[in-house]
């Protein structure tokens, strides 16, 4: 009977998945297809830490829950001043009791992000991506019942942020860090990386020509142009772009939602001045680590303070809501259902059902492609750019290959259709078929 003998990881910015490589070269995808990892960490100041939806309950019943600094356990206060390693404590502040922290892999290549602080403890951006790491490793461990160290892990050919003047430094720091991450997590043994859209590219039924193969997420957009040759390939070009499909649950924010909650009202100061919500506020409101930023941070208690009794309260109470009223998370839960229902219907709703928060959106296909227009045009640039370093004229494609959750866009397929009409276009299974690619690089590399 074959044995285990190394993993694969596709830690993702939305989803993370782990498959495994058997000594006879065979690999197996560890839990069911509708069980997808989302890449969620819940952090509690009590030294809890859990993964996708196990972090997703936990925070639904404990997010709300704050304590005062002047009754912290982590403060000695001496003549009303604090002596604490806590770096957020102030007089008079509070802090969350728990936070989730979403989309960590868009930080690993940035150089200005070492990590975050709370409870006075110091999260590395390698403990926090190595907490993932190790709650999946553990899993499928115990499901297999032996220990697994050696790994190969996905990247995304330029990371989040890894664009533009010296993008290979910071490439080379969110990869160094992703192979920390993954020290960290108990792959003592080997830790190689694999570029994520090069690790789908064993699609069934491709013969000889050139095949492309589209990895769409939910931070990037990958593209590898291969040549493939009976049973041999070879690469002849990867290229990337920063986009992907939690920018457009932004822009969903942007175009639908904020307009809704009035989140561009004007307040009038006792002076008559008016006023709008610093940028600093509206900009992180479109998304769940933006939310989670302005929590940590205690932004938007200030700004509601500050601007409460101007003239629209209403909307001051919304925004609280979000930022400290737990509605977070069902917001953009919703956001991302109703995205997903446009991939097969041409209208949807964004329907959110909090307890601070309730109202039901009615949005259309068409809008929704109209907001991602810019960002589509990009990724087709993205692709153009890839084949020019391959050398490749469009014509010569003989086989297009998509996958990734954003790959279903039907806006993305028609794009992809129409630049390769004669090509013979594949949809890969969205959330399987990168790491089942990476566990067939971590047996080669097992094996040699
Ligand atoms: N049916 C659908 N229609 C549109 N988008 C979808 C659909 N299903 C999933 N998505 C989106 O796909 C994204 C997740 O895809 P995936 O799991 O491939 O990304 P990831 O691997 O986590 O990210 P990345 O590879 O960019 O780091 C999310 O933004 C999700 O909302
Ligand atoms: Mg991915």
């Amino acid at each position: 009977m074959a044995g285990p003998v190394a993993y694969g990881i596709d830690f993702g910015t939305t989803n993370s998945a782990i498959a495994v490589a058997y000594d006879d070269g065979m690999t197996e995808v560890i839990g069911t297809p509708d069980e997808l990892t989302e890449s969620l960490i819940y952090l509690h100041r009590n030294a809890n830490r859990l993964v996708g939806q196990d972090a997703i309950r936990a925070y639904l019943t404990t997010g709300n829950s704050r304590t005062m600094c002047s009754r912290c356990e982590l403060v000695d206060w001496v003549k009303g001043e604090p002596i604490t390693d806590c770096r957020t404590c102030k007089s008079g502040g509070a802090c969350f009791d728990a936070r989730l922290i979403a989309q960590a892999k868009g930080e690993l290549a940035s150089p200005d992000f070492h990590g975050t602080h709370s409870w006075s403890l110091d999260f590395e951006i390698e403990d926090l991506v190595s907490i993932v790491l190790s709650r999946m490793k553990k899993a499928a461990d115990r499901e297999l019942g032996t220990t697994i160290d050696r790994v190969t892990v996905g990247h995304p050919v330029r990371f989040a942020g890894a664009e533009g003047a010296g993008w290979r430094d910071r490439q080379g720091l969110g990869e160094n860090r992703l192979r920390a991450a993954a020290q960290r997590a108990g792959f003592t043994e080997h830790v190689s990386l694999m570029a994520e859209s090069k690790a789908a590219v064993a699609v069934d039924g491709v013969d000889d020509g050139i095949l492309l193969c589209l990895d769409f997420g939910g931070g990037t957009f990958d593209v590898a142009v291969v040549d493939v040759h009976g049973n041999r390939s070879q690469v002849l070009a990867l290229n990337g772009v920063s986009i992907g499909g939690e920018e457009f649950d932004a822009k969903m924010f942007d175009v639908f939602v904020a307009p809704t909650l009035g989140l561009d009202a004007e307040f009038t100061l006792p002076n008559g001045e008016k006023r709008r919500l610093p940028n600093e506020l509206s900009g992180k409101l479109r998304s769940l680590s933006g939310v989670n930023d302005l929590m940590s941070k205690n932004l938007a208690a200030g700004v509601n303070g500050y601007l409460a009794g101007m003239g629209n309260d209403a909307v001051l109470r919304d925004i609280s809501a979000i930022v400290t009223g737990g509605s977070s998370w069902p917001l953009f839960k919703a956001i991302k259902r109703a995205k997903h229902d446009l991939s097969t219907s041409d209208v949807a709703t964004i329907d959110v059902r909090s307890a601070e928060l309730t109202f039901a959106i009615p949005v259309t296909r068409s809008a929704f492609d109209a907001a991602i227009a810019q960002d589509l045009r990009e990724v087709e640039l993205c692709i153009e750019d890839a084949l020019e370093d391959a050398d490749v004229v469009p014509e010569d494609v003989r086989f297009v290959a998509k996958t990734g959750g954003s790959s279903l866009i039907p806006a993305f397929i028609a794009l992809v259709d129409e630049q390769f009409p004669d090509a013979e276009h594949t949809q890969m299974d969205p959330f399987t078929s990168v790491v089942s690619g990476l566990a067939r690089h971590a047996y080669e590399v097992w094996a040699s």
